[in-house]
């Protein structure tokens, strides 16, 4: 006995990478270099280990599910001043809840925001086609169905929600927007970012705008659902936002984030989180509200994924499709065939890659998957490593392509 919900479900990205590639060897002689996975390999920052230590008495603890008040207030603070809200906009104790990580918590929202029943039909969850998991896995496992909106280079690589029929936004329950997003690396801007908080008013369903890329960009800050909440004037409502660590200050095993939005859903996130959700220990939490308050590491982090996108952009030219990403630290390349590029790429040159069609599920009238013919590249390693690995991938990709 099973939930039979999750023969719903594909293998994740990364085992159907493995299967993929079983049986071929990279080159002896050639170190791998693994570009397949979103996993920052900067060093974390020093801060990191002193805080962890100073605060090592809080191991004996269970952390609250709201967590810490010292937590709650540096997020909000934060927000704050990343956004430009107006002073009092966010209420540290009303509009903010900790998180362990904000894969656990985007996937937690849908069991929070999709009802059994939605205007008397299925519930329906709009997202982006290519998308993060996590996101199909929480609309499956809650019963709701997928709705997946073409993220494409004709769409400007974001999804048009408005252009879902009218019958399907009755029954939406809930969105999900990237942005930055994964893989594109494209950045919603403030007036799509309202249009989509005033569709989600219109039709009552939740805006999810998971924001975990928003401290890598390349050249301006990218804007949030937060800002534009503020700009229209008219508070929170139907609106969550996830941001994390992870990625700004490259502390992914960490597990620090926070969901900040709709005072009503937060209230309501707080008793579903109390019965199931993992919080971060006292120890961590104090580690990642140091981290929070600190703006210098963050800044060297950016620089470098700058320099690691400018080596791209002189190593790759205009092959395959290049431009550099607005945020986020993936290269979305157009190759043609991206399983045959990885396995290429793999055997040829030892860098390993993940097809874009792991990412995006086969949609719309010829059942194509959008994703098919591109590859993601992780720009996550040192500057020396990552380039060593484009110059090996232009080589291989350029030679096969001939
Ligand atoms: C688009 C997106 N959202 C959310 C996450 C989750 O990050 P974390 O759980 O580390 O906060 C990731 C991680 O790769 C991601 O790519």
């Amino acid at each position: 006995m099973y939930n039979t919900r999750l023969d719903g479900l594909t293998d994740y990205p990364f085992q159907r990478l493995a299967s993929l590639l079983v049986g071929i060897e990279p080159p002896r002689g050639t170190a791998p270099i693994v570009m397949s996975i979103g996993e920052p390999q900067h060093p974390a920052p020093a801060l990191l280990a002193e805080t962890l230590a100073a605060n090592a008495d809080g191991w004996g603890k269970y952390p609250p599910t709201a967590g810490t008040p010292e937590y709650r207030n540096t997020v909000a603070a934060w927000c704050t001043q990343r956004f430009g809200l107006p002073g009092e906009f966010l209420d540290p104790d009303l509009n903010v809840l900790p998180l362990a990580g904000t894969r656990e918590g985007l996937f937690m929202a849908a069991q929070l925001c999709i009802p059994p029943r939605k205007n008397g039909g299925t519930p329906a969850v709009l997202m982006p086609n290519p998308f993060y998991q996590v996101y199909v896995g929480a609309a499956v496992m809650s019963g709701a169905e997928p709705i997946l909106v073409p993220a494409v280079k004709d769409t400007g690589f974001l999804p048009d929600y408005a252009a879902v029929s009218e019958t399907d936004l009755a029954r939406t329950a809930m969105a999900y927007l990237c942005t930055p997003a994964n893989p594109q690396g494209t950045v919603a801007n403030l007036d799509q970012l309202k249009t989509m908080i005033r569709l989600a008013r219109e039709h009552d369903f939740v805006l999810i705008s998971d924001e975990c890329y928003s401290e890598i960009y390349d050249e301006a800050p990218p804007p949030g659902a937060l800002q534009a909440c503020a700009e229209l004037g008219e508070g929170l409502a139907n609106v969550l936002v996830f941001n994390s660590l992870s990625k700004r200050s490259s502390v992914p095993g960490l597990r620090a984030g926070f969901v900040a939005g709709d005072a009503d859903l937060i209230a309501k996130f707080s008793k579903l989180r109390a019965h199931g959700g993992a919080v971060q220990p006292l120890p961590v939490m104090a580690a990642a509200t140091a981290l929070w308050a600190d703006e210098a590491h963050v800044d060297a982090n950016r620089r470098l994924y700058r320099a690691k996108t400018g080596d791209a952009e002189r190593i790759l030219q205009e092959k395959f499709g290049f431009y550099r990403p607005e945020g986020g630290f993936f290269l979305w390349l157009d190759v043609g065939d991206g399983e045959k590029a990885a396995q290429n790429l793999w055997q040829s040159a030892a860098v390993k890659v993940l097809p874009g069609a792991y990412l995006a599920r086969e949609t719309g009238p010829g059942d194509t998957n959008p994703g098919a013919s591109y590859i993601r590249v992780a720009l996550v390693h040192d500057q020396q490593r990552t380039s060593a690995a484009l110059t090996r991938l232009a080589e291989t990709l350029s030679a096969s392509c001939q």
